[in-house]
């Protein structure tokens, strides 16, 4: 995701520099080549030699030092940089930022730089509540500077509150964000994930073996693109995207309703749950006891959720799924004619690597214009990629023949 990517990662003194350590190893395993800028306060905590090895490049902390390099010159770190993460940023840091001060190494080289400043608070609570921090934080935005809200949690001051700093996964995730290109920007996608839950008791339930991985992967793809991204999922294991809008569901019912109240104003859906077909058409309030005699569910059937979309869709861009076992393109392609989609992602289930619970996935892919692309075996991540850079190209075809599913009413 990073190949190629020059980061530098500024830490500042917190309790939390230990942290940077973490997201280091993220970076570089995600393939960036990182040069670590430490502050004074910061080798308080965490020793320069534990990010000197993990990064296998020399930790600057010196300005003075940095200057008298003649390879790398005083604002060559600011230079090669694609982006800047700051991980903890301190009040101090920041307060010195928003004054336009430079006074070390990591301020000098934020000073200097081009590329985008990524910052991650962590902080006493008190502090971060501050209005003079509010006032800083707000300048800095105002100024392009991208921030990782700190989450609520035990504080190491003791304290209790907002000012702990943002798991390392996460600000990974938002360096990703930040570097990626932003070819959604202005849309609104909504998509739906996991399996649903049809109770039969309090006890048990019909369901299926869908994990969510795929609709989760195309949330957060969509939401690194620019999108503003709205998950309605069923019931998962998984956590809920950063900066993309979850909502819970657990029958067809239930998303069927969450799904409608979401989609006059999307203007891109794609839905990827794997919806119960049928639910009992009684749903006992007492655990069902068993006993001699054969059982027989009587099964109503539940709406067809992605149909419906199809007959309101108008010129919003609508892609569906196929799950199969058999006669992969002829029954995906009479799904995408049937309910009225743009695209349809097929896939074989009973295809090693493929469909529900694994982290790879192999999909063929139809299009209403005739075509058929036949993808490779991929991890679920990077198909999420190529089923966006689709559906940009069908966005664009759209806005070529006048139809914006940017201003659908
Ligand atoms: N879908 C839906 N509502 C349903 C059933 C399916 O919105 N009640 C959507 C799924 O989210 C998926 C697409 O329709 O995008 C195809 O689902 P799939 O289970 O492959 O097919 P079905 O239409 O249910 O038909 P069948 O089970 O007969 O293959």
């Amino acid at each position: 995701m990073l190949k190629g990517k020059e980061i530098v990662l500024g830490v500042t003194g917190g309790i939390a520099a230990y942290k940077a350590v973490e997201l280091l190893r993220l970076l570089t395993r995600g393939g960036a080549n990182v040069h670590v800028v430490m502050t004074r306060a910061a080798m308080e905590f965490v020793a320069p030699l534990t990010f000197q090895t993990l990064s296998m490049n020399q930790v600057h902390t010196d300005l003075f030092k940095l200057i008298s390099e003649r390879e790398i010159g005083h604002i060559a770190l600011a230079d090669r940089a694609d982006l800047l993460v700051i991980a903890p940023a301190t009040a101090n840091c920041i307060g010195k930022l928003a004054s336009g001060i430079a006074d070390d190494l990591l301020t000098t080289t934020v000073m200097a730089t081009k590329a985008p400043v990524l910052i991650a608070p962590a902080m006493n609570v008190n502090m971060y509540e501050n209005a003079l921090f509010g006032e800083n934080v707000g300048k800095l935005r105002q100024h392009g500077f991208i921030f990782v809200e700190p989450v609520k949690g035990m504080l190491a001051c003791g304290w209790e509150g907002e000012g702990k700093l943002q798991e390392p996964q996460i600000i990974f995730e938002e360096v990703v964000a930040a570097l990626a290109v932003k070819d959604l920007a202005g849309e609104k996608v909504l998509i739906t994930a996991g399996p649903t839950r049809e109770e039969l008791d309090p006890v048990r339930y019909l369901s299926n073996h869908s994990s969510g991985k795929m609709g989760y992967a195309i949330a957060r793809a969509a939401y690194r693109r620019g999108a503003k991204v709205t998950l309605v999922t069923g019931p998962t294991s998984l956590k809920e995207p950063y900066g993309v809008e979850t909502i819970k569901a657990v029958s067809a019912a239930e998303m069927h309703e969450k799904v409608l109240s979401c989609f006059t104003e999307s203007s891109v859906i794609i839905k990827a749950a794997a919806v119960a077909d049928y639910r009992p058409r009684l749903r006992a309030d007492k655990k069902i006891k068993k006993s001699d005699k054969t059982v027989t569910l009587d099964l109503l059937k539940n709406p067809d959720i992605l149909a419906e979309l199809g007959r309101r869709k108008e010129a919003r861009l609508l892609v569906g799924f196929a799950a199969e076992t058999g006669d992969l393109e002829k029954n995906a392609g009479k799904k995408l004619v049937e309910k009225n989609l743009d695209m349809v992602v097929a896939n074989d289930i009973c295809q090693a690597g493929a469909g529900f619970n694994v982290d790879t996935n192999c999909v063929t892919l139809l299009f209403r214009d005739g075509r058929v692309e036949n993808l490779p075996l991929m991890q679920k991540d990077a198909l999420a990629d190529v089923i966006l850079d689709r559906v940009v190209a069908l966005l664009r075809g759209k806005a070529g023949q006048g139809l914006l599913p940017g201003t659908v009413t």
